[in-house]
């Protein structure tokens, strides 16, 4: 779909909080407060519209529950990106009819990147009919009307046409976390990858304000925020649709010189749009993390080119040295796509030597799964299942040692740490992340710690994460 981005202006979103309010009042008559499920899959785009759900779901007087039984709304925020995602889902969705015989008046809401699928809609719409309203994320900054019309019994209703994208300011946010935020910055991808439903149900690359992603950095920092992740499927192409002096290097500059105690951290990144530039502000910076997750894909060419990536191995490993040359301590992690239609078991084995050559701090590896409506899923595949699943486990095995291997290296190093949370494990009271994200459980520390940056002994290592003692 093409068009142009559309600013949904602040008298939409009053309205939407009039509609709050009325569902406030329709439901005011009942015994106690309703309560609100929010189940959430995907990336983090995902996460931070639960947080948009869950503040609207607040300004209507709900609270929350993690019993879907328990709940009166129960919002499902859908992920498209593989099959398996969207099975579980339905599995999920399916399972939802006995909570709802149980308890009749529930309504059961569906929304996120499946809901914008057709295909998807259709099968909601003829299968799944306990299913109450369906809404795509163009349509998440109407949720109130469109709740308020299931409320006020007007039947089922499905609001999943396609366009362009739209930015709306000022939707009410109920974050999850005292510690952490995150903060969209821009939506969409003009990519179009060929093996990705992104840009197809998240619409067209559309970049916020400078100065309303300022503002809303400004109040996290004076509550108290210490981690703040700036959040699009390409940030590096932030500002290019504005038609302002300023990129993505300007805007983390300016988020720089923000008064106060944070980190900066961001995701994610196109290699074809990483600059120079931007190496050189994160090399300079203070506050911006040594980390950067920046997506391979595959080791090689031919598949790059069929994958519509539009780099090269080569040019993808000038970039890693000239950030490395820049950050030297860059943690760096990637995604990687085993079994793209047509990849052979040798084309493969370039992926292999390319993270062997790299050597990422950490890998996020998954199987091609054909999404419909997407290039990829109509090219020849000839590649047996058995065969895609040996070469992802040895990707996997070559990334797990090199994990181990970086991790090891970590041991009897001091770093400043940001306490992040309890911890879960028998032995560990307190968890922490390094600069770069590394988890760390922490052997000693009190509850009250959590929120504060400590000096950190690291003390042990193993694949996955650290361990280590505040001194
Ligand atoms: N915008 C981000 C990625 C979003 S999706 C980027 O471009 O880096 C996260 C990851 O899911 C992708 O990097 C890719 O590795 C994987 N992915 C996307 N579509 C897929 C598909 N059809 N099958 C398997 N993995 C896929
Ligand atoms: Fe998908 Fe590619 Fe866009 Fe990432 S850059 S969201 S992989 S189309
Ligand atoms: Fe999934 Fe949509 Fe994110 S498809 S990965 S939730 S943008």
């Amino acid at each position: 779909m093409e068009g142009k981005t559309t600013r949904i202006s602040p008298a939409d979103i009053d309205r939407q909080r009039e509609f709050c309010d009325k569902i406030q009042e329709a439901w005011a008559a009942r015994p106690s407060q309703p309560l609100a499920y929010v189940d959430t899959y995907g990336c983090q785009q995902n996460e931070a519209d639960s947080e948009r759900i869950r503040g609207y779901l607040t300004a209507m007087g709900c609270g929350f529950t993690d019993d879907e039984k328990a709940a009166d709304v129960i919002v499902i925020n859908t992920c498209a990106i593989r099959e398996h995602a969207e099975d579980r889902v339905f599995g999920n969705v399916g399972a939802l009819v006995h909570a709802k015989r149980a308890h009749p008046g529930q309504i059961i809401c569906l929304c996120g990147c499946m809901a914008q699928e057709p295909r998807v809609a259709e099968k909601l719409r003829q299968s799944y009919r306990h299913v109450d309203l369906v809404f795509g994320p163009h349509a998440l900054w109407k949720f109130p009307e469109l709740l308020y019309r299931v409320v006020s019994r007007r039947g089922r209703v499905f609001e999943t046409t396609d366009e362009a994208g739209s930015i709306a300011e000022g939707i009410p946010l109920s974050r999850q976390d005292g510690v952490k935020a995150w903060v969209s910055i821009m939506y969409g991808c003009n990519n179009f990858c060929t093996y990705c439903i992104v840009p197809y149900v998240r619409g067209r690359e559309r970049s916020r304000l400078p100065e309303d992603v300022l503002a809303e950095i400004r109040a996290l920092v004076e509550e108290g925020y210490k981690d703040i992740t700036l959040l699009g499927q390409n940030v590096n192409s932030y500002g290019k649709d504005l038609g302002l002096d300023m990129d993505f290097a300007d805007l983390l500059e300016k988020i720089e010189a923000i008064p106060g105690d944070f980190l900066i951290r961001f995701m994610t990144s196109h290699p074809k749009d990483a600059s120079q530039k931007l190496f050189e502000v994160m090399g300079k910076s203070r506050k911006i993390a040594p980390v950067f997750h920046l997506p391979v894909q595959a080791g090689n060419d031919r598949v790059l080119k069929a994958m519509n990536r539009v780099y090269t191995r080569e040019e993808y490993l000038d970039k890693v040295r000239r950030l490395r040359e820049q950050v030297p301590d860059i943690v760096l992690t990637s995604d990687i796509i085993v079994g793209f239609p047509g990849e052979t078991t040798p084309e493969f084995e370039d992926t292999l030597s390319l993270i062997e050559e790299v050597r990422f701090d950490a890998l996020f590896t998954f199987i091609f799964s054909p999404r419909e409506g997407t290039p990829a899923a109509s090219m020849e595949d000839p590649m047996p299942m058995e065969e895609k699943k040996a070469n992802f486990q040895r990707l996997v095995d070559a990334q797990n040692a090199i994990s181990a291997e970086k991790h090891a290296a970590y041991i009897g190093r001091r770093l400043r740490c940001l306490v992040d949370g309890v911890g879960e494990e028998m032995g560990y009271p307190l968890v922490a992340r390094t600069p770069g994200n590394r988890l760390v459980r922490l052997e000693n520390g009190e509850e009250c710690l959590v929120g504060s940056f400590r000096e950190v002994e690291i003390t042990g290592a193993n694949t996955w994460s650290l361990t280590g003692r505040l001194v």
